[in-house]
């Protein structure tokens, strides 16, 4: 069953009387229109939503600092970015189901009382754009009001996809991060406050108030991207807490031997071996075997090297730095060439080395980039000790 997206074929973009059909405006966007922002806020605190941009922070909450913040103007901006390897969920989202995106920013827009709507947008994802542009055209001829949103195509990097880098873009400053705090809720776009939502939490929005809070607790839809070693690779819609076995059988299975290892949050979330595959999708239990739940699910076939993946990964984060901060410059290359350096087969010496470096990279830097891929290495090593860790 698929709440989020469009059921239509991946290549047809939803149409504005589709979506119609399906309740779309008319159903959550009127209720929410009768509701105070306060009243949103906590209904949205009650369905327990957390943003699906990587972080996991609860939505409501970040609405919350925005809105107490006594200011006569404040930001919603959408966060279209997806740079993260393995994932294009976003961008699928944003091509089939671009009415179910809108409705969302809509009703954060009112609950946070946004007078400025900025949709940044990568601009390779062509597809999307010409799908948002037409329904953002057939919305406001439908009488919505979506003309304040903005739509805004952005070369991207990798680190832009970061909130405070992303507000500096469309500043027209170097898409590079900010210290926080300021926190964007308090100072963000131009000084005011400013809330940025990745895509499908927004998308998810109209689901709380159609179908209500206990449908929502009980089904809590989410999206998955899985790529890698399987048969299927693709975008999967399944309840928050699939079994990973779940999605992976529904991907189709391996299409290697086996399944040795799977990335459960892209990029930024250590892997998770074998014997967790019966793992349930949530945030507690990914946090309790040291992982977490982000933008895409990557498998490696058990024919693969963890070791190659890991200097593959290593050297990603050293190549994508964006150069503010010297110590994340330095701290990204001298983890990815040491890896490289030490090779495949690491002694325990060599392997406490490795995680002293990591450790002395942990916790730094101006985001939370350097610790990203320093926690990415220093699990790998941890993993050579104790594989089932
Ligand atoms: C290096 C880096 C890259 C990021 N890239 C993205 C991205 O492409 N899309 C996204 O939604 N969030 C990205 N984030 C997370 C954002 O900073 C922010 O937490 C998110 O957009 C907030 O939305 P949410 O609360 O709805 O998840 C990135 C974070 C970091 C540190």
């Amino acid at each position: 069953m698929s709440f989020i997206m469009s059921s239509e074929p991946l290549d047809s973009p939803e149409l504005y009387a589709q979506y119609h059909d399906r309740g779309g405006y008319h159903v959550a966007w009127t209720r929410v229109k009768q509701m105070s922002p306060v009243e949103v806020r906590q209904t949205v605190l009650a369905a327990g939503l957390r943003g699906r941009g990587g972080a996991a922070f609860p939505t409501a909450k970040k609405w919350e600092l925005a809105a107490s913040v006594d200011s006569p103007t404040r930001v919603l901006i959408v966060n279209g970015a997806e740079g993260e390897p393995g994932s294009f969920k976003d961008r699928t989202l944003m091509t089939v189901s671009p009415h179910r995106l809108i409705e969302g920013i809509l009703i954060a827009s009112h609950a946070i009382g946004a007078t400025e709507i900025i949709f940044y947008i990568n601009d390779q994802f062509g597809d999307s754009i010409r799908s948002l542009e037409t329904a953002l055209k057939e919305a406001s001829c439908q009488g919505l009001p979506t003309d304040r949103i903005q739509l805004r195509p952005e070369t991207h990097t990798y680190i832009a996809g970061e909130e405070t880098a992303l507000i500096n873009a469309l500043m027209g400053r170097p898409p590079q991060p900010w210290h926080k705090p300021p926190y964007p809720t308090t100072q963000g776009y131009l000084g005011l406050p400013t809330v940025v939502n990745n895509v499908e939490t927004l998308a998810v929005l109209p689901l709380i108030f159609e179908k209500g809070v206990p449908w929502f607790i009980k089904h809590h839809p989410m999206l998955f991207s899985v790529s890698g070693d399987v048969k299927n690779p693709g975008v999967y819609e399944m309840p928050l807490g699939t079994t990973l076995d779940h999605l992976l059988r529904s991907a189709g299975g391996p299409s290697q031997a086996g399944i040795q290892a799977v990335l459960p949050g892209g990029f930024s979330m250590p892997w998770l071996t074998a014997e967790h595959f019966n793992a349930n999708l949530d945030y507690e239990t990914m946090r309790h075997l040291g992982t977490g739940l982000g933008a895409s699910v990557i498998v490696l076939g058990s024919e693969r090297s963890l070791y190659d993946q890991s200097c593959d990964i290593a050297q990603f984060f050293a190549r994508e730095s964006c150069g503010k901060c010297p110590l994340c410059v330095r701290g990204t290359r001298t983890l990815a060439e040491q890896l490289v350096l030490l090779g495949s087969n690491l002694t325990p010496g060599m392997i406490a080395d490795l995680v002293q470096t990591a450790k002395k990279f942990r916790h730094k830097g101006i985001c939370s980039y350097l610790d990203t891929a320093a926690h990415m290495v220093e699990n790998y090593a941890v993993s050579l000790v104790a594989p089932s860790v």
